[in-house]
């Protein structure tokens, strides 16, 4: 295993696992998946949304192209059918499913746009879901402490729609959600926010434990409240 999202599976699944949970509720409504849906996460990571879509009674489906996460999934959701797989090329024909979606990955494609075509070739509706522009989240103010100074904000995360029409897909919703990120200690959040880091990690946490002290809880624990826009095309 020597993948970057295999290595830190397990991190992911314990620190962040559920973190997208209320942009997964929002999409899951939008797109009207319950009973009999055929469903398709890409990017499914370990699986928490292949088991909530098993829950509304959906034919739950997952693709990833790490194996630590595809390992993963299948445990959180056994009842799915989990392929190994990246967004540009799901192994799949075309029109498998009524839903596809994907939360928090579309952006690590080498071709988003590509890879919406591509999820739109293997389903009749589409759904992709991340992080809102950044002055939305509580989680930038870490961020910028640890880069020095503050980032311009990136182009995917307020042009999900542009992405969608640039990809063929004509836009039928789109919405916004709040996503809060919990860490019950100091040491759930620095092991957090620097998951999957290689930086010096004695002077990083130090960092982040102050940045994120304004987002500190009575019971010790911090509370990140951020958002995630989606949007749904055919
Ligand atoms: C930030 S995690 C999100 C996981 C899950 N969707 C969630 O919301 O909890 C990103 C996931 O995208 C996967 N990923 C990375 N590159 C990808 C690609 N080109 N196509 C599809 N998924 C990819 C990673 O392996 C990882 O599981």
């Amino acid at each position: 295993m020597t993948d970057p999202w295999s290595e830190i599976a397990e991190g992911w699944a314990e620190l962040w696992g559920g973190f997208a949970e209320p942009a997964q509720r929002a999409v899951a409504q939008a797109t009207g998946i319950g009973p009999g849906t055929a469903v398709l996460d890409v990017g499914c990571g370990s699986g928490e949304f292949l088991a909530y879509a098993h829950r509304l009674g959906a034919r739950a489906a997952g693709a990833d192209p790490a194996p630590g996460m595809v390992a993963l999934a299948r445990k959180t959701a056994p009842h799915a059918e989990v392929r190994t797989g990246d967004a540009e090329h799901l192994p799949w024909p075309d029109d498998s499913f009524d839903v596809v979606t994907a939360f928090n990955a579309i952006q690590f494609a080498e071709d988003p746009e590509a890879a919406i075509t591509e999820l739109r070739r293997v389903g009749r509706q589409v759904a992709i879901a991340g992080w809102a522009e950044r002055a939305r989240n509580d989680f930038t103010v870490i961020e910028d402490a640890l880069e020095g100074e503050p980032r311009p904000d990136g182009g995917h995360r307020d042009s999900l729609e542009d992405l969608m029409r640039a990809a063929g897909l004509e836009v039928t919703g789109h919405g916004i959600v709040e996503v809060v990120w919990h860490a019950r200690d100091d040491d759930t959040l620095v092991r957090g926010v620097l998951l999957g880091g290689d930086a010096d990690a004695d002077a990083d946490a130090t960092t982040v434990l102050e940045a994120a002290r304004p987002y500190k809880t009575d019971s010790g624990g911090y509370r990140l409240v951020n958002a995630f826009r989606y949007a749904i095309g055919r």
